[in-house]
């Protein structure tokens, strides 16, 4: 078996050249210059959006609970014949948020991303509003609201602080790159590797996910929640009982991968990256259902929307908004892992369609033992991409005591035989259009 998947990764590296031939290439800058333009813009959008949300976004949880039967208009179009109701079998030690962790929306500098829970989490100061954290402060932040497997949170956590932020302290922005993720010598610091944060994209980021544009179809745009996708997400669930249920998520990476393939010509979809978008699908019921899913949990608009960072108004447009716990609302009560996620991957990958991957063939096979593996090994051999620099000795050691650290239980859970193979590499997304984005102010638009 192991034979077996070294051949296929071999396989993978041949293919992915062709597969996608810009990768290896600076090509596709111009369209970033405008960026630079546009970050200013945003700023002034989002100071003047701040004031107004800061009214509004109190009344998403609410206001969709009191209004989703019987409404006429614009909104009842919308939204008649979604599932209500409270979750059943909940404790209320479950209950969040709690009074010390009041909603509050971000303020100018404070980082947000492509995570709307990492996001709603920042909101609610479970971590630090600034968005600027530390791999163990997500780890327990994750486990206590969202009852995330500590497995996956350190897995999601390795993605991050390896491939945009800082291995010397294990902190990472959750947005873009920010000054203060950096330290001020060595191995973190900005002299020797750029930390481009979540929002880095092919790494943390990836194209076809539920609610942000691809990259290169948004002018660079890769973070900021985006209505019409919601929209959609709306019809899907109401033409699937009214339920935001796996199946209803899954049919949206359907859309979503379908739309990346016709009209994005950088689409990538290949590596962790896959597998973190493949994730990021069914985890939107997983962990915003109020209640456990699958036990009584419900996933409901009045759950979604505010988690997911959107607000419907009466005349049937949709805002994104600064990402909310909603009140009265019960985190799942068992935990979910990685074992979890690589469950789930082969019935949301089966609803979409991605460009050649051999990694999405393994996937596709349903053989989670190897599709844990294949993770595992990927994640534990690709050399840091931020890194502009040869794995020096310094470098390599941080690596392997961070891969200890938060991977270290995936061998054991998956039957991986030996370590990561630190022979097999991938290509990396062209650094020099990661400073061209707009740095990590989301843009909160309505549509
Ligand atoms: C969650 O379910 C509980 C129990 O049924 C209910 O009391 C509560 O209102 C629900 N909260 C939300 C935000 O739906
Ligand atoms: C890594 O790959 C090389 C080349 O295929 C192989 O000889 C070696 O046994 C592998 N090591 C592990 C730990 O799997
Ligand atoms: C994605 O967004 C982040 C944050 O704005 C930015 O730093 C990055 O350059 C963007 N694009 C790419 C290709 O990563």
């Amino acid at each position: 078996m192991k034979l077996g998947i070294l051949s296929l990764l071999v396989l993978a590296q041949a293919l992915q050249s062709s597969a996608y031939p810009w990768m290896a290439g600076p090509g596709a800058e111009r369209a970033y210059d405008e960026m630079l333009h546009r970050r200013a813009e945003k700023l002034e959008e989002r100071a003047l959006l701040g004031g107004v949300l800061g009214g509004l976004v109190t009344g998403v949880g609410s206001t969709a609970g009191g209004v989703i039967s019987g409404v006429t208009g614009a909104l009842g179009n919308l939204v008649n014949g979604l599932a209500t109701g409270g979750a059943s079998n909940v404790d209320a030690s479950n209950r969040f948020p709690d009074v010390n962790h009041p909603f509050q929306a971000p303020g100018p500098t404070d980082q947000r991303g492509v995570c709307p829970g990492l996001n709603a989490l920042a909101n609610h100061g479970y971590l630090p509003r600034n968005g600027i954290v530390t791999a163990q402060q997500v780890i327990s932040a994750t486990k206590q609201v969202f009852n995330m497997g500590e497995d996956l949170s350190g897995l999601l956590c390795f993605i991050a602080v390896t491939y945009g932020g800082n291995l010397q302290t294990q902190t990472f922005s959750i947005g873009g790159e920010d000054d203060r993720t950096y330290s001020g010598s060595g191995i973190g610091s900005k002299s020797v590797s750029r930390q481009f944060g979540l929002d880095a994209h092919s790494r943390c980021e990836g194209d076809s996910s539920p609610t942000r544009n691809d990259f290169y179809l948004d002018n660079g745009d890769n973070h900021s929640q985006q209505p019409d996708r919601f929209r959609r997400l709306l019809a899907l669930a109401k033409q699937n009982g009214g339920n935001f249920d796996t199946p209803t998520l899954n049919a949206l990476f359907g859309q979503n991968s379908q739309l990346s393939i016709q009209n994005n010509p950088k689409y990538y979809a290949n590596g962790p990256t896959l597998v973190v978008i493949l994730a990021a699908y069914p985890i939107i019921p997983e962990f915003f259902s109020n209640g456990t899913y699958g036990a009584g949990g419900k996933a409901t608009l009045q759950n979604i929307a505010p988690l997911m960072g959107f607000k419907i108004n009466d005349d049937g447009t949709i805002c994104a908004v600064p990402e909310q716990i909603p009140d009265n609302w019960y985190r799942r009560a068992t935990p979910y892992g990685i074992a979890n996620v690589v469950a789930n991957a082969p019935g949301t990958l089966a609803a979409g369609n991605t460009l050649p991957s051999p990694l999405s063939s393994i996937i596709a096979s349903g053989n989670t033992n190897e599709i844990g593996c294949q993770l595992y090994q990927l994640l534990s051999s690709q050399s840091p991409a931020t890194l502009g620099v040869p794995l020096v000795d310094g470098v390599s050691t941080l690596l392997t005591g961070l891969q200890n650290q938060l991977l270290g239980g995936l061998p054991t859970i998956f039957g991986c035989s030996g370590a990561g193979n630190s022979t097999v590499t991938q290509p990396a997304f062209d650094d020099s259009l990661q400073a061209k984005g707009p740095g990590g102010d989301q843009s909160l638009t309505c549509a």
